[in-house]
């Protein structure tokens, strides 16, 4: 692959959200479990924002049954927008705005079946092209002054080639993640010598682990393409960047900032309390409020 293909700009991110959320039953039997706020906010839009923030101009959403209310979210809610005009409702009208994505700027596809993550990312490459392209799994919520994906265009600009978001886990949990062989390192990169989807404690070859960050080749697909099966009986993504090591540079990030599971429970809450805190209009109150709970005072 030459520089210039490796170089080319990151435009479109890749959100693949067609995942039945079972574990957030039964707040998702109707609603997207990406539709799941935290404080006010649903987890698809934090991760919409974070790539706006990041450039990208052009937003894939590989969707299933049931996720209508995504595209419904991000959509001009045109009686609602009405009637905050008529009632001079500046900040919700703003709230609003925020929450839309510019006519032709997304597009929806389905993954008919739950395959698996490659297979989902592979669900994209239609709209992609030929064109590098981020990933971001909207389960994993990073709190940064400057977003994870936009940290990781930055060290892209540098490097080229293929960047995954890193952190060391706890090593008793790596076989929930996909994990690296380490290189080289080189201020916050480190070179990706090898990737294998969750390796069993004994046999994971570190504890840095990608989380939910991709900026990847398009040569991915065509690899993605042959179907293979890996962990879980699943079309992994992690599989299929393996193969793509020792062609285009490929490195892990380790980004500035923290990241939440919102995929777990305890994660989840865990957020909220985080950027409740963060946010000043509701620190004030939920600050003290949260303190006394924890000195025993309900
Ligand atoms: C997916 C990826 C895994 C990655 C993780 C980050 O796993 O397959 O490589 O480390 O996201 O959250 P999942 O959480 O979908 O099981």
């Amino acid at each position: 692959m030459s520089i210039e293909t490796t170089r080319k700009k990151v435009r479109t991110v890749v959100f693949p959200v067609a995942g039945l959320g079972t574990r957030f039953l039964p707040a998702t039997k109707v609603i997207p479990k990406e539709m799941l706020t935290v404080v006010d906010k649903p987890l698809i839009q934090y991760a919409v924002e974070e790539a706006r923030e990041a450039g990208i101009e052009h937003f894939v959403f590989v969707t299933g049954r049931g996720k209508g209310a995504m595209e419904d979210h991000f959509d001009l809610a045109f009686e609602l927008d009405a009637t905050l005009q008529a009632r001079n409702k500046l900040a919700e009208i703003e709230l609003l705005k925020e929450s839309r994505l510019l006519p032709g700027t997304s597009s929806f596809v389905r993954q008919q079946e739950p395959l698996g993550l490659g297979h989902a990312v592979w669900c994209a490459r239609d709209i992609v092209g030929d064109n590098p392209f981020a990933v971001i799994l909207p389960d994993d919520l990073v709190h940064a002054e400057k977003g994870c994906l936009a940290q990781m265009v930055e060290a892209y600009e540098q490097v080229g080639g293929n960047i995954v978001a890193v952190e060391n886990v706890p090593r008793e949990d790596v076989y929930r993640y996909g994990v690296l062989s380490p290189g080289a390192e080189k201020g916050a990169l480190v070179e990706v010598k090898g990737l294998v989807e969750k390796p069993k404690v004994e046999e994971a070859p570190s504890t840095l682990s990608i989380i939910g960050r991709y900026i990847l080749q398009p040569g991915i697909f065509s690899i993605l393409e042959k179907g293979q099966r890996g962990a879980g009986g699943e079309i992994q993504l992690t599989d299929g960047m393996a193969q793509l090591i020792g062609g285009a540079p490929f490195h892990g990030l380790r980004f500035d900032g923290t990241r939440y599971d919102c995929g777990d429970k305890v994660g989840f809450l865990h957020a909220n309390v985080a950027y409740g805190l963060a946010r000043p209009d509701i620190a004030a109150k939920f600050g003290p409020a949260l303190k006394g709970f924890l000195a025993g005072k309900l």
